[in-house]
């Protein structure tokens, strides 16, 4: 079980906070927007509280769930209130039409963020390559996660586990640059005949 803190209110926050809870965690929400994140909360149910705008958040795992423009500006925002916490980067840094990257080639939106947080947190890029609504559904599907420091990515595997998806480790944080470049392909793939819903994952090799 992990107590988890997800600023932002909207759709991914959404499908992240009644996966969350179904999984048997604690969920607080916290938006700049007060009003929307108490109607979100109460959505949830389950126990899900609120948490004041720029105070400490209180879960263990925080998911950064805001537009990614507002990523590094919230966590800068937020400063030592993040220290020693576990962040999960879930932004896609997508151009004006999601045709390529807002950030410069050589970094990733979750390098950013780690760059802007306190050096005792540990970010983790992960979920950013999956629809709100597919998380939603319930599927068993591969969530893909990046980060530098192992005993977060182990605390971040256990929670994506509890949430019946599957944890899949691609490596340090620069991998969270190819993380968000999966995104883009993903709407290739979905925009050029397959759809919006589906998802990226994993092949597994028979060995025998
Ligand atoms: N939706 C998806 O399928 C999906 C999938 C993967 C990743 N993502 C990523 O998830 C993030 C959120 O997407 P979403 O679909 O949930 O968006 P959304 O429904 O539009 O919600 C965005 C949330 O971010 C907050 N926000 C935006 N800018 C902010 C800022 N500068 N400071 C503080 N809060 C801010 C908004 O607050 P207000 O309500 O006050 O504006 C709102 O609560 C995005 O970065 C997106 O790339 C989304």
């Amino acid at each position: 079980m992990s107590n988890i803190s997800i600023i932002g209110s909207g759709s991914i926050a959404r499908a992240i906070g009644a996966l969350a809870l179904k999984g048997g965690n604690t969920v607080e929400v916290i938006g700049r927007d007060a009003d929307k994140a108490g109607a979100l909360a109460r959505a949830l149910g389950n126990g899900a509280t609120t948490g004041a705008w720029g105070a400490a958040p209180s879960g263990d795992i925080v998911i950064l769930a805001v537009l990614f423009a507002g990523a590094v500006p919230v966590v800068s925002e937020y400063g030592e209130g993040l220290a020693d916490k576990i962040v999960v980067d879930i932004t896609n840094p997508f151009n004006a039409d999601a045709t390529g990257l807002a950030v410069p080639h050589d970094t990733s939106v979750a390098q950013m963020v780690a760059d802007a947080a306190p050096a005792s947190t540990h970010v983790v890029k992960a979920f950013n390559t999956l629809f709100s609504h597919v998380l939603a559904s319930g599927d068993p599907v591969d969530v893909f996660m990046a980060g530098d420091d192992r005993r977060a990515k182990a605390s971040v595997s256990a929670f994506i586990a509890s949430l019946g998806l599957r944890p899949r480790d691609a490596g340090d944080l620069s991998m969270a640059h190819w993380l968000e470049s999966a995104s883009l392909l993903e709407m290739g793939l979905a925009r050029n005949g397959l759809g919006f819903n589906i998802s990226l994952g994993v092949n597994l090799g028979r060995t025998e």
